[in-house]
């Protein structure tokens, strides 16, 4: 990514330095600040008693159910399943071993949630439903249809056993109906959404997938450890956020694309790809993430990214240490050079062969060495990404905790389905929709 390497389109290491002071202004502010509500996040793996707590209730629905489905859309969706589809088999629910775990909530097109009922069986089902605020549309109407499927399976009476409630527990309607039925609450803490995958939101789902959530805690306890250095160009988050923001204002970097060459990171990108847009995406600011995999979307995205225009910065991740699995000895001449060879050292060729060539036609990119992808491992890059994206709020100076243009469309979406406290809402709707060009001729 730097001048260095690929010329005028790198950041050069003078606008580094010369950001060294504004890097140690926000160290010191976040220091000051850690024990802001803001700054939750940073603490959530200190909350001992909380974590026992996911421990305990997730031992107690293995127990007792089969299957986990878990209902919830952004920040209450995407970090659990990022966890839960890099550290457990990806046919977990197929294996035979452990819990099942289903994902819902994410959508209101009925056919995923038709085509869930279908598979599962409600009687051995947990609910996991999770919603900070208590009224997302998506969550909770794929809730009410769930509750009422599970009522009709179980009888009302014991339907409750069945639900595990994260909402937060001061305000809602979802915490009245928790208390209204005798749900089990798991609270959801001051986080924001796309912050909060180390806390009872994230942690419940992991654990019933059989996880070790100590571990996870582990590696961003240790991590945080790690970024409180002093010397904030040592400190690796601060870097990723440095040499992002150095490139979106001074390198036209509008965009950021994440692409780990592990599989099994595959949906970890989509979940940076909230905490990148949604914290930094304000004020007419903000770098586009993109959420792509190697060696996959060298077949898809990648001729964009070698010829197309200098916009982007890609942080590829990449693993030290995976599985053997070696390809045969090949006695086809012209392919006999693959033979036997380890996978991973193909995937590990296929990489360097991207990051060179793209180095070549001077496009600025990185990569992000992790040991492995285990629990340990992915706590690290949780917090990682978090503080990175902290940081760079700080950097662009916006406040990277809220969402004010997701509330405008969550705003219009109450309003047209009828929400009375919303009128002017409907108006503005009206409004637009009269400019809107039905057909072009
Ligand atoms: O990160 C965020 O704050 C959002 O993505 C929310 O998680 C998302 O909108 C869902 O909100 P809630 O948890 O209130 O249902």
């Amino acid at each position: 990514m730097l001048k260095d390497s690929i010329g005028t389109h790198g950041v050069s290491l003078s606008d580094l330095t010369k950001l060294t002071p504004t890097l140690k202004d926000i160290h010191a502010h976040f220091k000051a600040q850690h024990a802001s509500d803001e700054l939750a996040f940073m603490r959530l793996v200190d909350d001992t008693a909380a974590i026992k707590q996911v421990i305990a209730t997730a031992q107690h629905i293995q127990k007792k159910f089969t299957t986990l489905i878990v209902v919830g859309i952004g920040g209450s969706d995407l970090g659990a399943r990022a966890v839960i589809s890099a550290l457990r088999h990806s046919y977990g629910n197929e294996l035979g071993k452990g819990m099942k775990i289903y994902f819902t909530g994410d959508t209101t097109d009925p056919t995923p949630l038709l085509e869930l009922l279908d598979v599962v069986d409600l009687r051995s089902t947990a609910l996991h439903v999770v919603s900070k605020s208590g009224n997302t549309i998506e969550t909770m109407s794929a809730f009410m249809i769930l509750r009422e499927a599970l009522i009709e399976k179980v009888g009302a009476k014991k339907h409750a056993a069945h639900v595990f409630v994260t909402t937060s527990a001061t305000s809602g309607k979802l915490i009245t109906l928790t208390q209204n039925e005798g749900y089990t609450l798991l609270p959801h803490g001051p986080v924001g959404g796309r912050f909060s995958v180390l806390s009872n939101v994230g942690l419940l789902p992991i654990a019933c997938a059989g996880i070790d959530i100590k571990k996870i805690i582990a590696g961003a306890k240790d991590l945080r450890a790690l970024l409180t250095t002093n010397t904030v160009l040592k400190n690796s988050a601060f870097i990723f956020a440095a040499l992002h923001y150095l490139g979106y204002s001074k390198k036209n970097a509008h965009m950021s694309v994440l692409m780990p060459y592990e599989y099994t990171l595959k949906e970890f990108g989509a979940w940076y790809r909230q905490l990148w847009a949604e914290s930094l995406g304000k004020d007419k600011k903000g770098q586009t993430p993109i959420a792509a995999l190697g060696p996959t979307d060298q077949h898809s995205q990648l001729q964009l990214y070698q010829d197309g225009p200098h916009d982007k910065q890609i942080t590829f991740i990449k693993a030290l240490k995976r599985p053997n699995l070696k390809t045969p000895t090949v006695a086809i001449p012209g392919i006999e050079y693959f033979g036997n060879k380890q996978l991973s050292i193909i995937l590990d060729a296929e990489l360097e062969a991207t990051a060179l060539s793209l180095m070549m036609d001077k496009k600025a990119n990185g990569t992000l060495i992790i040991p492995k992808v285990d629990a340990y491992y992915m706590g690290q890059l949780i917090y990682f990404f978090e503080m990175a994206t902290a940081y760079s709020g700080e950097l662009y100076g916006i406040n990277a905790f809220d969402q004010p243009g997701v509330e405008q469309s969550k705003n219009f979406l109450h309003a047209s389905l009828g929400n009375k406290d919303l009128q002017k809402k409907k108006e503005q709707i009206e409004t637009l929709k009269k400019k809107i060009i039905p057909n072009i001729s």
